[in-house]
């Protein structure tokens, strides 16, 4: 059974040795947004000015309000919209406008919020689709996959269809593994679940992160992935209003008022 204390940031399970208080960037961040602004009609921004940093090794969240843009930032860093002024930089390089393929070459997965994985076909076939650059790392990289979901391997010629919310997840997470990123998009993956599986799928999280992958998560559930987080983002309009370590933003009486008030009085 998942403890609250199973789900803290500040274990010793962590590839890198974070601490509460490492918020300073590092030269170069591993991923480094400045001021991105991005729409999908002309004239009309979504994102106005988003800045944010990832180290290599964090677990950083944006939480934030429905329509806020958070899903159209993970979308901007991943080049499914194009990016008005600003930049995105990758290990320091310059991965402003690129198309999703060549950042899936670089080291960019993205599990997005809805559809993510092809319900018709199994789960070892959406695996392979995850790697169809590079098929002959397959046997390797399911084997790895594996590892961090073992129902994978145990029901690999099940459709995904078939699957439960939460091994959808699992299986949606697995096939942006299959890669080998360096830096993990994951939009909202708790959504939809209950809240047993949404401990596990945050469990599962803070593994993937352990083993080094570098992680950018939007979660509506804002309590809970500020427990998980090292640092946290509040995406409010388009651009970030707070960030902090999960815990300082959890404990920000504005961010309280603001964005968690009707959770905490839950
Ligand atoms: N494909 C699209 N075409 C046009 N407008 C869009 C599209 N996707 C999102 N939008 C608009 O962009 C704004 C931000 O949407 P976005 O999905 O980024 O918000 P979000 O913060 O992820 O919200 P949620 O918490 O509901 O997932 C919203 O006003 C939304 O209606
Ligand atoms: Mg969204």
């Amino acid at each position: 059974m998942t403890t609250p204390d199973d789900l803290t940031a500040a274990d010793s399970t962590g590839a890198a040795p974070l601490r509460a208080h490492a918020v300073a960037p590092h030269e170069p961040p591993l991923l480094n947004a400045e001021d991105v602004e991005a729409g999908y009609f002309p004239g009309v921004n979504i994102l106005n000015g988003m800045t944010l940093y990832a180290n290599k090794g964090e677990l950083i969240g944006i939480i934030g309000p429905n329509g806020a843009g958070k899903s159209t930032f993970l979308k901007a860093v991943f080049g499914l919209v194009a990016v008005r002024s600003g930049t995105l930089a990758l290990h320091g390089q310059d991965i402003t406008g690129k198309r999703a393929d060549e950042l899936v070459r670089l080291g960019v997965g993205f599990v997005p919020q809805t559809n993510n994985v092809f319900p018709s076909l199994t789960i070892e076939e959406n695996l392979q689709m995850g790697i169809y650059q590079d098929p002959k790392q397959f046997p390797a990289r399911f084997d790895m996959v594996c590892g961090l979901f073992p129902m994978l391997g145990d029901r690999r010629r099940q459709r995904a269809g078939s699957l439960s919310g939460g091994e959808r997840q699992m299986v949606a997470m697995a096939r942006a593994l299959m890669m080998n990123p360096s830096l993990l998009l994951l939009d909202e993956p708790s959504a939809g679940l209950s809240p047993a599986l949404q401990d596990e799928v945050f469990l599962r999280v803070k593994e993937i992160n352990a083993t080094g992958v570098t992680i950018v998560m939007v979660e509506q559930n804002a309590r809970r992935c500020l427990q998980i987080v090292h640092r946290g983002y509040v995406l409010d309009q388009g651009r970030n209003a707070y960030e902090g370590t999960g815990a300082e933003l959890a404990n920000d009486p504005k961010v309280i008022e603001l964005y968690l008030g009707s959770l905490s009085q839950a």
